[in-house]
């Protein structure tokens, strides 16, 4: 068994390996630079540093231990014909729907206001409104961006999804690529759960907000890369924007003195909104190697055309 290299830093690759180690403790994991790593014949990626993947010509399989794979894409030295592989677990959808459920809780039943309000020692009650009168817009109706939809028009919200292709979910109205300026028109609540393509890349900025009801939110779970800051700040500022709920960042962790920690319209998390359970990454890795020693087809493999 040729070795399995692990390619970046963060969300975990640790804890994957000493999962892998404990299913399957005879396999060589080693890091670059480490005895054998130019023979690896499968990488396993969070964020692999541009040029890394294409020192490993033996490579047969990328696979990313979450369910973005743009990181990969990223690379310039990636060999295209070689697969990419990603990690889908329902587990990693539910989280997802759990946290873009409290964010637009968050705003919709005004805890923000309240959280101000607190702060200043001031008792006032801000009027609650029924979700249907909620415009609520996701962005990306992959496996996460279906189910979070779904589960918005399952409470209620005025509930719409945007994606590439037309999809049908129950309870939301959905819009097509070129139907951007419909699907913007008036939310008060927008949420980022897009992959990040070339055609995504800022895709939240001053034209988007301009689209949106006076006062509006953006949540975005996407990628740091989606939002571009200055138009963000300049929205909060304005009041065209009244919050933005981030949990993603170009950089990441987020350097200590970027201003994001410090706006008062914005509440961050440390990428934390979803991600699928070590034992599931380790078990879904192991079942493609032995696809891949059987040369049977993968599970889960990206379309390396789109990216996603
Ligand atoms: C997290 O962002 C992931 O891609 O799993």
């Amino acid at each position: 068994m040729k070795p399995l290299v692990l390619l970046g830093s963060g969300n975990g690759l640790d804890q994957v390996r000493e999962m892998l180690l404990v299913q399957r403790p005879e396999l060589d994991i080693v890091w670059p630079g480490e005895a054998g790593a130019e023979r690896a014949h499968v990488a396993l990626c969070w964020n692999p540093p541009p040029g890394s993947l294409g020192m490993y010509p033996n490579l047969r399989l990328i696979h990313s231990i979450g369910a973005g794979a743009d990181q990969i894409f990223k690379d310039p030295s990636r060999a295209p014909q070689v697969p990419v592989c990603r990690i889908v677990d329902p587990d990693h959808r539910l989280g997802m729907v759990e946290y873009v459920l409290w964010g637009v809780l968050h705003y919709h039943r005004s805890f923000d206001l309240m959280l101000q309000n607190q702060a200043r020692v001031l008792w006032d009650r801000p009027a609650q409104r029924p979700a249907r009168e909620t415009k609520v817009g996701v962005m990306g109706l992959g496996e996460l961006g279906r189910a979070v939809a779904s589960q918005l028009a399952a409470l209620g919200f005025d509930t719409r999804g945007w994606a590439r292709r037309a999809q049908q979910i129950q309870g939301v109205t959905t819009f097509q690529t070129g139907e951007i300026n419909a699907f913007l028109e008036g939310l008060d609540i927008l949420v980022c759960l897009l992959p990040l393509t070339p055609e995504t890349v800022g895709i939240l900025g001053s034209k988007t907000f301009a689209q949106m009801a006076k006062g509006s939110v953006v949540i975005n779970c996407g990628r740091g890369e989606h939002l571009i800051p200055d138009d963000l700040f300049a929205a909060l500022d304005s009041a065209q924007l009244r919050g933005a709920l981030l949990d993603v960042f170009e950089e990441e962790p987020l350097p200590v003195e970027d201003p994001f920690w410090r706006h008062p319209g914005i509440c961050l998390t440390p990428h934390i909104a979803s991600s699928a359970s070590y034992e599931v990454i380790a078990a879904q890795i192991l079942h493609n190697l032995e696809c891949l020693e059987a040369g049977a087809s993968l599970a889960n493999q990206v379309d390396s055309q789109q990216g996603y």
